[in-house]
């Protein structure tokens, strides 16, 4: 993925085309020598390659802020005190106050409380920003409450996303189709979203949108072969964009296929690592966060802040990971802020998503080396048989 070989025109000098080429292929590669480090079983390939000078600089670009002096949880609650907390109720008015302090540092480093509010009252609602503030306390929650099996004692904070810009850097929208009449994909020159070159699949000419299909809709990720259930062909272009979220999910966590995958066989869950499963349900509340919490504020956002097809920006595996398999090298910043470990029943208002017990109950895959009767994913076990 890292080496590309220019195309050249003919030229009557073969070994000076030669000398170039091998100049031009060399300069797009990392240079030696690389670190490698056995992730799997013996013998299976599963090793992680890794470039100890770009690992330097990653390990610099994600650190967790430090935690802000801890305040008292004594005194009357903000619920009682202020007079329009609908989320954060609970908190004393010392935890509120550190919880809004810690809020502009991680969102709004420059502006602080002036970008969510209206400083003559603070308990106004007229800023977008507090209005998605307030629903984004609500989805911090649910990530730290309801989705363990992903994120574990690690957890997130706003930070984990935002790291102090107003819009998370790594974000994505679902990409207008572009037609090309006569380039490719026949007559009407849809081009089924690929070859062109894009950072989202690492400038592979994979579908470029392989977000929308799995992120946002819940459609099979799957690569070409006989499905089990009917005996038809998997469509090549569904194995297309499986590739691209696949080729996605490496790049957002810098790590290499066998980092999940025996690429004896991709479909198998025998032998894969445990981060495989744990990557199953990285997916699976990736599109819930991104249905759940994120499409429905596309009332909330100002036009500016919408995609070309008028929705709101989503996330992907980037945005909370940047380059690192475990987001900030697993820094554990969300047991310091109380506000951010517990859902908070709104006052005065039904949930506005009732915690979802989906998590917890979704057929789970089955972990690495379990056998076959142990995973409850049955599609992919019984493909696996097949193969
Ligand atoms: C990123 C957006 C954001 C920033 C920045 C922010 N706040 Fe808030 N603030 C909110 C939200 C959202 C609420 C409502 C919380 C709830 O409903 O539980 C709120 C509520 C409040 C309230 C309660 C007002 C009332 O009477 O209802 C106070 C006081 C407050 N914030 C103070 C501050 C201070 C002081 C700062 C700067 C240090 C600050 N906030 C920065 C989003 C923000
Ligand atoms: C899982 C990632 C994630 C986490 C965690 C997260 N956000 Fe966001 N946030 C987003 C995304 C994505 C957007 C952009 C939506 C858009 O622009 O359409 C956003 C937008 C915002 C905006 C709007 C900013 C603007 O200028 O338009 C505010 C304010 C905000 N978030 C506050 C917060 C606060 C406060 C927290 C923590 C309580 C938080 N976010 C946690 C992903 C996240
Ligand atoms: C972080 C872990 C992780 C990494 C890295 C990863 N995969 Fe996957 N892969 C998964 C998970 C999880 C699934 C199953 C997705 C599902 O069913 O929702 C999967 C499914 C697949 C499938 C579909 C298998 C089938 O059932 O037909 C293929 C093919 C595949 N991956 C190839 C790759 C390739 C090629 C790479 C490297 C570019 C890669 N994967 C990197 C976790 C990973
Ligand atoms: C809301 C933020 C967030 C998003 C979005 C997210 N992750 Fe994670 N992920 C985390 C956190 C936090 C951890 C650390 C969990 C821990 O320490 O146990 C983690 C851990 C992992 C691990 C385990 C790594 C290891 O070495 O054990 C894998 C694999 C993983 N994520 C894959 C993914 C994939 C694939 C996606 C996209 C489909 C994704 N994640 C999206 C926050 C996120």
């Amino acid at each position: 993925m890292r080496c590309h070989l220019p195309f050249r025109s003919w030229s009557p000098s073969l070994s000076l085309v030669a000398l170039v080429g091998a100049a031009a292929l060399l300069s797009g590669c990392e240079r030696p020598p690389p670190h490698t480090e056995q992730t799997g079983y013996r013998g299976t390939g599963m090793v992680q390659v890794s470039n100890p000078r770009l690992d330097a600089a990653k390990l610099a670009a994600n650190q967790a802020p430090p935690a802000l002096p801890p305040a008292s949880a004594d005194g009357p609650k903000a619920g009682t005190v202020y007079q329009n907390v609908k989320v954060l109720g609970d908190l004393s008015v010392g935890e509120f106050t550190r919880t809004m302090l810690a809020m502009s540092q991680w969102v709004a480093p420059q502006q602080g409380c002036g970008y969510c509010h209206n400083l003559q009252n603070l308990a106004d609602d007229s800023l977008y920003t507090k209005r998605v503030a307030r629903r984004m306390l609500q989805m911090t929650e649910h990530i730290n409450v309801d989705w363990k099996p992903h994120v574990g004692a690690t957890g997130v904070t706003c930070y984990t996303c935002h790291r102090g810009n107003h819009i998370p850097a790594n974000v994505w929208f679902t990409a207008a189709p572009r037609n090309y009449p006569g380039v490719t994909g026949g007559a009407s020159g849809e081009q089924a979203l690929q070859d062109q070159p894009s950072p989202s699949v690492d400038y592979s000419s994979l579908p470029y949108d392989p977000f929308t299909p799995y992120l946002l809709d819940s459609q099979s990720i799957r690569a070409a072969g006989l499905m089990a259930t009917t005996g038809k062909l998997q469509p090549m272009l569904q194995t297309e964009k499986t590739y691209g979220l696949m080729v996605h999910m490496a790049g957002a966590l810098g790590v290499n296929c066998t980092y999940c995958h025996n690429t004896r066989n991709f479909a198998t869950w025998q032998n894969s690592n445990p981060a495989r499963v744990t990557a199953w349900y990285g997916i699976r509340m990736a599109r819930e966060l991104n249905n759940d919490y994120l499409d429905s504020l596309a009332g909330t956002f100002p036009p500016h802040r919408l995609g070309p097809t008028g929705d709101v920006a989503k996330v992907n595996c980037l945005t909370c990971h940047q380059g690192v398999n475990k987001p900030l090298y697993g820094a554990q910043m969300a047991k310091d802020y109380p506000a951010l470990l517990t859902v908070s029943a709104p006052a005065g208002e039904a949930p506005a998503s009732a915690p979802m017990s989906a998590p917890m109950s979704a057929p789970a895959p089955a972990a690495s080396g379990a056998t076959a009767a142990a995973g409850p994913a049955p599609v992919t076990l019984a493909q696996a048989a097949t193969k």
